[in-house]
């Protein structure tokens, strides 16, 4: 159904997890991508799993090292890019990290942290590429379930990703001349080494996943589809929308102990 041939998505923080699940679909499909995240061994691992799992995509993937939070390098990752490929199509801006602890203990430094890469990395990303992006091209930006429902400890979190969806909504009107579309996409508890770096114990992991109507943490592939559906063609139609995959975790209150 989605074909990408011909046209080229750069992914921001596509070294790992959902992103790089979306890179594999897009490549797959014919595409190109350029992938970036801060971790030059990460990155290298990433494309040989591209290469591997996708036909002659060899010339197809880039990789680019850079910190999203440091707005000189994204000049530097959009310029290399064009060289290498030409103008932009898609754009998925999905880089980001969590810091979540109780709102007594947020430090200034964890705010600024989370804040320039969760969002002004983010914006400044967007805001410099738009003009290499063609005409009927696309933006996605990853925000979160706990933009749409509470989680103790992710208040500034959550906030940076609810940002998102408005910036979305506002920039689907702003780009709609250029038939531009701009949508986000609110993952639920899906398993990536994000979760690893938090450190979660196995009490933890599996109370979170009985929250859930399908009753598990989702894979990093059960998301990197629909993003790369949102990013296609076949996606043409919509725009402005913040789509939710998180297992039916938010449309419901699951409570274990109710007799149906
Ligand atoms: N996993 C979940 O349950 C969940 C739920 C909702 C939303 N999300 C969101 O989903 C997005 C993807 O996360 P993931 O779960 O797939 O985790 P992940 O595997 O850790 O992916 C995060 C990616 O972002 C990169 N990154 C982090 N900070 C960066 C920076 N300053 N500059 C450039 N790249 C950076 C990472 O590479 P380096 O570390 O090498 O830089 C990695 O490629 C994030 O925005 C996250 O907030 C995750």
């Amino acid at each position: 159904m989605i074909n990408f041939t011909n046209k080229t998505t750069i992914i921001t923080g596509g070294s790992s997890g959902m992103g790089l699940e979306t890179a594999r679909c897009i490549v797959q499909a014919g595409g190109n991508v350029v992938i970036t995240g801060r971790t030059l061994s990460t990155l290298e691992d990433a494309r040989l799993s591209l290469v591997e799992t996708s036909d002659g995509a060899t010339e197809r993937v880039m990789i680019h090292q850079n910190d999203t939070s440091n707005l000189e390098s994204i000049a530097n990752l959009l310029e290399e890019t064009k060289q290498r490929f030409g103008n932009l199509d898609n754009l998925f801006v999905n880089a980001g990290i969590g810091i979540f602890k109780p709102l007594s203990e947020l430090t200034v430094e964890d705010f600024g942290k989370l804040v320039a890469i969760n969002f002004k990395g983010l914006f400044f990303t967007i805001q410099k590429a738009v003009a290499m992006i063609n005409d009927g091209g696309a933006i996605l930006m990853t925000s979160s379930w706990t933009a749409h429902r509470g989680l103790a400890g992710a208040h500034l979190y959550s906030a940076t990703k609810a940002a998102l969806h408005s910036l979305s909504r506002t920039l689907a009107l702003e780009l709609a001349p250029r038939r531009i579309r701009v949508n986000s996409i609110s993952p639920g508890y899906i398993d990536t080494p994000i979760v690893q770096k938090i450190d979660m114990s196995k009490t933890a992991f599996d109370a979170a996943a009985a929250q859930v109507p399908l009753n598990r943490w989702g894979k990093s592939d059960k998301v990197g589809a629909p993003a790369a559906f949102l990013l296609s063609d076949a996606a043409s139609y919509i725009s402005g929308q913040d789509l939710i995959v998180d297992g039916g975790l938010v449309g419901a209150h699951n409570f274990k102990g109710a007799e149906v």
